[in-house]
């Protein structure tokens, strides 16, 4: 349960309190069996001081006498999926079954941000997955130190503020918690042991509705950067590491695994070629729709494994468990399961090739020891989407450090990109802006990790500050001492663990 002074909230006027209950968090909540085995419903009242709202992620929700909410959930959930905030917090509608939630300093934008774009998500994801059991779909804008993108609590989405773009750009993030409706919500893991149940299936409907939505290219662009994440996330933990197994065992100690710890790149992107490659068998996509629909309609408000899913592909496919799918060398489900490392199987990206390509040839003529301006100044950016810019700092990153003095060239051509206000562009900034020891530039990290705290974008800084040179160690320290008061407490230990700072057990 997290309770924040005035000071940690956008508005800067009054304190604000939230539970963030995934994974093994709301044991210190309310008593609980905390396992996602286990459904329930419930219902909670919650009196709060005058001037405050509380919201929860329930089914139905009235204000009575004293400032006083009752909620009732009345669909069975596992217990991480209870939520509670209370603050100084208002809505405004964006469509017919979904309203944005935000402190008041934020409501407006909020509201621009989603207006009329939501119901069009949920309406594919229907189509595609079938009923939306939930009722209302409301998204609520956490206060900065919200250490996730968005945390998929039935009923009412938390998001970080860094959302708020001004020009809808990262909506996959609002896309992907709508596909938990589904697949995490409805169907869950049964252990944290196999939560790439919930991501890889959710990650793969997120692309899904992505591509029904915005089309192949875009969706192969935005998936060619999560590929990236799991390059960088396999390089740092190296392949073998326990933790590169979509099935990992839940124990503490070296080989094991905290649950915590399963939030990295593996189960959701390693996961997303399993389920892609389940597609791949298949051969045919409305036949694999179906079959994710079929899926749902099995298990729902139920908690499984990965036997269960695996059982029931070749059950509903018979042909190919006549064939054996299952046992293809090097292909082996098995293996998929158990076997750290990268993917066997990669789903073809080549479709987003004509927003790659151009990022890609850029990339490479900035990381030329004598800069060809001609061709540089030939290719315009003006009009390139937030991820294609994200791919082109991300080749940047692969290929730095650059040669003397070209990041520097290449911060003064682009302030689109040097001073973007934009999240996922101020990460790669800042990450580039490390691995090139661009002192000029440091303090541009500094105010990133002031102005948020999501473990995405704070642990990879840390992490490439202190694998850096003697001023960004420092720069490291001086930073995390005035921020880690604001930090998530999972957030100020994994930073710290970077740090080789004590952790309080
Ligand atoms: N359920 C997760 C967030 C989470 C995972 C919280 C594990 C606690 C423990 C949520 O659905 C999620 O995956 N968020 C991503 C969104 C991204 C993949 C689009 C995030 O926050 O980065
Ligand atoms: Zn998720």
């Amino acid at each position: 349960v997290c309770w924040l002074a005035p000071e940690q909230t956008a508005g800067k006027q009054k304190p604000y309190m939230y539970t963030q209950g995934q994974a093994v968090l709301n044991r210190s909540f309310f008593p609980c069996f905390d396992t996602p085995s286990v459904k329930f419903t419930y219902s909670a009242t919650v009196k709060v001081p005058e001037g405050f709202t509380a919201v929860m992620s329930a089914t139905s929700w009235e204000k009575q006498k004293d400032n006083t909410f009752v909620f009732k959930m009345s669909q069975p959930i596992p217990s991480y999926l209870i939520a509670l905030v209370v603050g100084d917090i208002v809505s405004a509608e964006v469509g017919p079954r979904s309203r944005v939630w935000a402190e008041p300093c934020l409501i407006e934008a909020a509201k621009k941000e989603y207006d009329g774009v939501i119901e069009e998500f949920l309406a594919v994801g229907e189509k595609l997955f079938g009923p939306y059991v939930w009722g209302r779909y409301d998204i609520l804008f956490m206060p900065p130190s919200f250490p996730f993108g968005g945390m998929e609590n039935p009923c009412l989405t938390f998001v970080t503020p860094c959302l708020l773009a001004g020009d809808r750009s990262l909506v996959d993030v609002i896309i992907h918690e709508i596909s938990h409706s589904w697949f995490g919500n409805l169907v869950t893991n049964a252990t944290w042991g196999e939560f790439w149940l919930n991501e890889g299936f959710t990650m793969y409907a997120q692309r899904r509705i992505s591509t029904e939505v915005y089309g192949l290219a875009y969706t192969c662009l935005e998936a060619a950067t999560g590929r990236a994440l799991l390059r960088q996330h396999m390089d740092n933990t190296g392949e073998d590491h326990p933790l590169n197994k979509l099935r990992v065992v839940i124990e503490p100690g070296l080989w094991g695994v905290n649950p915590d710890d399963t939030y990295n790149e593996t189960p959701y992107e390693k996961g997303y070629c399993f389920v892609s490659y389940l597609a791949h068998l298949v051969g045919d996509q409305s036949k694999f729709d179906a079959f994710l629909q079929a899926y749902v309609n099995r298990f729902k408000f139920q908690s499984i494994t990965a036997d269960d899913t695996l059982g029931f592909f070749l059950e509903y496919f018979p042909e190919l468990k006549e064939k054996g799918v299952d046992s293809i060398p090097g292909f082996e489900f098995d293996r998929w399961l158990n076997t750290p490392g990268w993917p066997p199987y990669l789903p073809d990206l080549s479709p987003g090739e004509q927003l790659m390509r151009p990022a890609e040839e850029l990339a490479e003529l900035w990381a030329a020891d004598s800069l060809d301006m001609e061709a540089i100044e030939a290719v315009d950016i003006t009009a390139w989407r937030t991820y294609q810019l994200v791919y082109f700092l991300d080749q940047v990153l692969q290929k730095s450090p650059l040669p003397e003095g070209n990041v520097e060239r290449l911060s003064k051509m682009y302030p689109k990109i040097s001073k973007a206000q934009n999240a996922e562009l101020r990460l790669r900034w800042c990450q580039i802006i490390l691995k090139n020891n661009l002192e000029a530039e440091f303090s541009k990290v500094k105010d990133f990790l002031h102005s948020q705290g999501k473990q995405k974008y704070t642990l990879p800084l840390y992490r490439a500050m202190w694998g850096g040179s003697e001023a960004t160690r420092a720069l490291a320290m001086e930073t995390f001492s005035a921020t880690a008061p604001q930090l998530h407490i999972n957030v100020q230990n994994y930073v710290k663990k970077i740090l080789g700072l004590e952790v309080a057990e």
